[in-house]
């Protein structure tokens, strides 16, 4: 296991009711997952020696599992996550164009954090919401038909 690495009192709590869902622990792989990101603002090497431990899995298998699901990063995001879906409709209806916006108003590329740590930006896949493209999701939230009037709106009303 890791060595310094350890999930707080409370994580421990949630990763046991969480494991005790499933009948083996490796199961629980991906909300494990979840639990260290939000633990240690990344899945490091690390972390997911850490969890592998945990579950009692092979660093392979944890590895595979990270190298499928975009929604765990190797490094610390900021505190505001934007991820622009760049996939066909949205791309064919301003995704690119969104996305040299939003690169220009925050002055970072897509895969970097601003210096102020405050905002992240990422290029994904389909969001799922391609009839309502282009779509962004900040955080936790989805936008749909965005524009740039509607960007501005949406990073003005952050705290
Ligand atoms: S292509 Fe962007 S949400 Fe599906």
């Amino acid at each position: 296991m890791s060595k310094g690495l350890e999930f707080s009192k409370k994580t421990k709590e949630r990763l046991q009711a969480i494991v005790a869902k499933y009948p083996e622990k490796g199961a629980a792989l991906l909300p494990t997952l979840w639990l260290a990101q939000r633990e240690f603002s990344a899945i490091t090497p690390e972390v997911e020696e850490y969890v592998a431990g945990l579950l009692g899995l092979s660093l392979v298998r944890v590895h595979e599992a990270l190298s499928f699901y975009t929604m765990y990063t190797p490094q610390p995001l900021g505190k505001y996550h934007i991820q622009l879906c760049t996939n066909i409709s949205c791309s064919l209806l301003g995704a690119e164009e969104l996305l040299a916006y939003l690169k220009k108003r925050l002055n970072i590329e897509a895969g970097e954090t601003t210096p102020d740590k405050k905002f992240t930006l990422s290029t994904v896949e389909c969001l799922g919401y391609c009839g309502t493209a282009p779509v962004m999701r900040l955080n936790e939230t989805f936008y749909e038909n965005l524009t740039e009037n509607g960007i501005d709106q949406i990073l003005r009303k952050l705290p």
